[in-house]
């Protein structure tokens, strides 16, 4: 399984409406599963609380995300960058550089 978590402990809860936006566009792209290493892999899309990275929420209006098992994260992320993160990250196998944090 592939999973995203997403932090949703600012105080506007942005990370409700990211996380929200990434399940829209999961299902949008035809992405709820994902073939990797030969086998196909369902992808879970879930809040959580602080993910200890919010320097990085704190920098922006965004959230920040982890996705397991890369382990990429991401920060300052706004429900507009769904559709890239599902297209590139999940569809097509790529780090959305310009919100990947360390
Ligand atoms: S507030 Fe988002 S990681 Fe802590």
């Amino acid at each position: 399984m592939t999973r995203l978590f997403v932090c949703a402990a600012q105080k506007d809860e942005v990370g409700r409406d990211v996380a929200r936006a990434l399940k829209i566009e999961v299902k949008k792209q035809g992405l709820k599963k994902l073939l990797l290493g030969g086998e196909k892999r369902k992808v879970r899309i879930q809040t959580c609380s602080c993910l200890d990275l919010c320097k990085q929420c704190k920098k922006g209006p965004g959230a920040a995300l982890l996705i397991y098992p890369h382990g990429t994260a991401y920060g300052n992320v706004r429900p507009r960058d769904a559709a890239e993160i599902v297209h590139e990250h999940l569809g097509e196998g790529r780090v959305v550089e310009r919100l990947r944090i360390d």
